[in-house]
C-alpha cells in the first residue's frame, strides 16, 4: 500500500510532541500506518524515532494525538496501551535465558505456570501460542532454552512475546541489528507475514534492510518530518539527500546513504550495523 488509506486498524499520530525539560524531541509530527504495510521510520541518531515509539507505547508523555483504530492512546498508562493492542521491541532482546521458548511465551501469555501447566495436561499448548511459534518460524525450538538461541532467534521470540498477545499494531526499535543476513532475510519476511493484519512500524538504521522490506517509510531530523513515501520517492527527495548521500548504486548495494550530518557521529548508516 503506498497511498494514505486508514482503516479501521490504522494507527494515526497526529502533531506529536515530546520535550525533556524544554527540550524538543519531537516536535510536532504527524503520520499514519497501516495494517498490511511495513512501515519504516527512519533519521540520524537523534531524530526522535525512538522517541515517538516511546510516547505511543506510554513510555513518554507527549501531545498531540495518536489513535490506534480510532482509540486515543496517549496519556494512557503502558499497561493500558498494551491491552489496547500495541506491542513494542527493544534494540536488546528481552527474553527469559534460562527458560525455554514455550515458557517465555506462556509468561508473555500472562498464565501463571501452575495452573496453565494443568491445562497443557488437559488439551496441549495454548493455540494463540501455537499461532506465534509458527509464524515467528521457532516451532522447532519451542522446548530449547533461550539462553542457546542464536540472537537472530531470540529477535524473534521477543516478537513471538508480542505475537501472543495479538497485538494489532507492533512497533520495533532496530529489529535486525547484530544479525546475520541470512537473519535479517527472515526477519523481513516475518514482518511481512505479521503486516498482512497489523500494523507494523519499524526503526532500522540498516538501509539495505529497510530498503528490501519497507512498504512505505517516513523520514525524521531533528524532530520533525522530513519527507514520507516509498523508498524509491524517498531516496529522490533533495531534502533526504541533504542529510543522506545517496548515490546511484544505493538501490542495490548495502550502506549507500551516508550520513553528511555534521552532528552524528554514529557511522550505522554508512555500514548497514545498527547503532
Ligand atoms: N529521556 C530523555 N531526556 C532528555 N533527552 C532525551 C531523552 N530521550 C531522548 N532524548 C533526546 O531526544 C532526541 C531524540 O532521541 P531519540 O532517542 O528519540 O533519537 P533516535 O532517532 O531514536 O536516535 P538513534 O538513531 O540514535 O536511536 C535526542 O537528542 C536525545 O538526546
Ligand atoms: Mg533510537
Amino acid at each position: 500500500m503506498t497511498a494514505a488509506t486508514i482503516t479501521d486498524g490504522s494507527l494515526v499520530v497526529t502533531d506529536l510532541k515530546v520535550e525533556f525539560d524544554g527540550f524538543v524531541a519531537v516536535g510536532g509530527v504527524s503520520f499514519d500506518a497501516h495494517p498490511g504495510e511495513v512501515r519504516f521510520l527512519i533519521g540520524p541518531n537523534g531524530a526522535g524515532k525512538t522517541t515517538c515509539i516511546d510516547a505511543i507505547t506510554g513510555l513518554s508523555k507527549g501531545t498531540g494525538s495518536v489513535k490506534l483504530g480510532g482509540q486515543e492512546l496517549l496519556g494512557k498508562r503502558v499497561d493500558k496501551i498494551v491491552k489496547l493492542g500495541v506491542g513494542r521491541t527493544f534494540q536488546t532482546a528481552s527474553v527469559f535465558e534460562q527458560l525455554s521458548v514455550l515458557q517465555n511465551l506462556d509468561i508473555a501469555a500472562g498464565l501463571h505456570r501452575s495452573s496453565w501447566s494443568l491445562l497443557r495436561a488437559r488439551r496441549g499448548v495454548d493455540p494463540a501460542i501455537e499461532a506465534a511459534l509458527e509464524e515467528s518460524g521457532l516451532t522447532a525450538e519451542r522446548d530449547t532454552p533461550a539462553g542457546i538461541l542464536s540472537h537472530g532467534q531470540k529477535q524473534w521470540l521477543e516478537i513471538a512475546m508480542m505475537l501472543v498477545q495479538d497485538p494489532r499494531a507492533l512497533l520495533l526499535d532496530e529489529p535486525v541489528a547484530g544479525m546475520s543476513q541470512d537473519e535479517r532475510t527472515a526477519t523481513g519476511e516475518l514482518l511481512h507475514r505479521i503486516a498482512e493484519r497489523r500494523v507494523v512500524l519499524v526503526v532500522e538504521h540498516d538501509m539495505d534492510f529497510m530498503r528490501r522490506f519497507a512498504t512505505r517509510v517516513t523520514v525524521l531530523h531533528q524532530g520533525t518530518l522530513l519527507s514520507e513515501g516509498t523508498v524509491a520517492q524517498v531516496q529522490a527527495d533533495p531534502k533526504v539527500q541533504s542529510v543522506y548521500l545517496g548515490t546511484a548504486g544505493a538501490a542495490t548495494t548495502t550502506g549507500m546513504l551516508t550520513v553528511v550530518d555534521a552532528t552524528d557521529t554514529n557511522a550505522a548508516l554508512t555500514t548497514g550495523e545498527g547503532a
